[in-house]
């Protein structure tokens, strides 16, 4: 089949792993576009665009310079200028102009420098299709960052021929992050109010209900979080629009890259192993134990957190569950950045327990793949979680998750009170201390039958959690919308 017979899509993310990564939709985007090109190649020529931002200058990756474009904007124009790379098999654009702001960080964490940047992406991106005169028949979009770029085909670019075909699938990984704050910047690009009845007021000028309003698909990251974006306390304002447009929504829950995450083959850890080898897991836990400074004991059940540090992240539980279990045998490792009151809450609680507890407050993907393998339980007791990719990263590396029964959690983790023959972790439904609490010290009381536990991280090690499964539910969605 020729290059003009594939399906053209398009798939727009804030980030992209190796060259750009906050969290889990780094890891998205650095996957689920290879997987779907890997097994769709002969039909489907799926091509990803991120921001060029300052973090992959540095990386100083191989590109090459396309060439530049203008945008219009309200006081004049701004030049784009568009470079192209490979990521992992995937033809990669990165786009660069004043409005996306050179030398910016990913996310400023300001609404109104967020606001711009990535409505000015979103504007760029389509721009940049035409300027290489690829046009898109399928435009996948995620979360706020990109919601705009689905907006505008149905706002400023409404009679354009160059986009009449194009179809737009939205993809929400984060709900409460919904853009607010980007109105100045939408005004002076031209974008009206978005006039959906069904929407509320708040939202007509904020990208991701207005995205969510025009986009033809919207996907959430999970089946289980698909279920609670339409109730008042997940939906985040918008629970009553999805509750009206239930025929456009669904919920594919995510993968990870097996490659990277190998017990067996990970450069990161001094002993690789297997389920069959599991002792090798010991030996990485106490290399570990010794390089931060714990005291080296292998019956000693190892907590680990991987996370970005965020209320979402449900860490406040822990620090208010654990004192109350302070006499049992633990310890417990942090690895995180974010918010700044939880980074001190996170030192205040090491030097509480100075011989329990090493929190590390940095992004380091070396160490995190060290505290998956070294941990046996991993925990994670999210307020909410649209899908969540550590608790399958950890139990492929047989540490076992104790996390809260929300959103993609509840569709990855088998409950052990549920099924102990099945399970691969332990699950608890309140969203409070207590309930941490008990499934926690539960958790440890299985730890010590060893047998038990072989089960659990045999269970959780098995487990399928390759990227295959979401790609062909996302091709099969891309076939469908061609055919509309
Ligand atoms: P979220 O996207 O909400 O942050 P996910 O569980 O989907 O949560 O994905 C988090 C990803 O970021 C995982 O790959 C995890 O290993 C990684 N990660 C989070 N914090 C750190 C950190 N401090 N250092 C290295 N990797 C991290
Ligand atoms: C978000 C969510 C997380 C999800 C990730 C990738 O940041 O918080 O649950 O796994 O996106 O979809």
């Amino acid at each position: 089949m020729s290059t003009a017979e594939k399906l053209h899509v398009l798939f727009a993310s804030s980030e992209a792993e190796p060259l750009a990564k906050v969290g889990g939709l780094g890891d998205v985007a650095g996957a689920l576009p290879a997987e779907i090109n890997r097994i769709a190649e002969d039909h489907v020529d799926i091509r990803l665009i991120i921001p060029f931002h300052a973090v992959i200058k540095e990386k100083n990756p191989p590109v090459g310079l396309i060439g530049s474009f203008p945008i219009k904007t309200k006081t004049g124009q701004s030049i784009c200028d568009l470079y192209v790379t490979d990521l992992d098999g995937v033809i990669t654009y990165l786009l660069d102009s004043d409005g996306i702001n050179h030398n910016s960080p990913i996310y400023y964490g300001d609404a109104t420098l967020d606001g711009r940047k990535y409505a000015h992406f979103s504007l760029a991106l389509l721009e940049a299709m035409r300027f290489i005169d690829w046009p898109i028949d399928v435009l996948h979009a995620n979360d706020w960052h990109t919601a705009l770029a689905v907006y505008a085909l149905k706002d400023l670019y409404k009679n354009d021929p160059f986009f009449s075909q194009t179809k737009t699938i939205l993809t929400i990984h984060n709900l409460p992050y919904n853009g607010y704050g980007a109105d100045a910047a939408m005004t002076d690009l031209g974008f009206s109010p978005c006039s959906d009845p069904d929407l509320p007021d708040w939202a007509r000028l904020t990208p991701l209900p207005v995205g969510l309003a025009t986009a033809d698909r919207i996907i959430a990251v999970s089946p289980g979080y698909a279920e609670e974006i339409l109730t008042p306390d997940y939906g985040c304002g918008l629970d009553g629009y999805l509750r009206l447009h239930l025929d456009k929504l669904s919920g594919i829950v995510n993968g990870i890259d097996l490659e990277k995450w190998n017990p067996e083959t990970d450069v990161y850890i001094g002993h690789p192993y297997s389920i069959d080898r599991l002792h090798n897991k010991q030996l990485n836990k106490l290399d570990f134990q010794r390089e931060i400074g714990l005291e080296m004991n292998p019956e000693i059940p190892m907590l680990t957190v991987v996370s970005r540090l965020d209320f979402q992240k449900g860490l406040g539980l822990i620090f208010d569950a654990l004192p109350d279990l302070a006499d049992q045998a633990w310890q417990l490792v942090i690895l995180g950045t974010g918010a700044k009151e939880l980074e001190q809450r996170a030192q205040e609680f090491a030097a509480a327990f100075p011989d329990k507890v090493v929190s590390i407050l940095k992004y380091d993907n070396a160490l995190s793949h060290k505290l998956y393998a070294s941990g046996d339980i991993f925990l994670m007791p999210s307020l909410y979680e649209p899908c969540g990719l550590s608790q399958m990263i950890a139990m492929r590396y047989g540490n076992i998750p104790v996390a809260r029964a929300t959103g993609g959690l509840k569709n990855t983790i088998i409950d052990f009170h549920a099924s102990p023959e099945r399970a691969t972790g332990f699950l608890f439904e309140e969203k409070t201390t207590e309930g941490l609490k008990t499934t926690l010290e539960m958790a440890l009381n299985v730890f010590k039958n060893k047998q038990i536990w072989y089960r659990l991280q045999r269970n959780a090690m098995s487990m399928d959690f390759s990227w295959k499964q979401s790609a062909l539910q996302y091709l099969q969605i891309y076939q469908e919308l061609s055919q509309i």
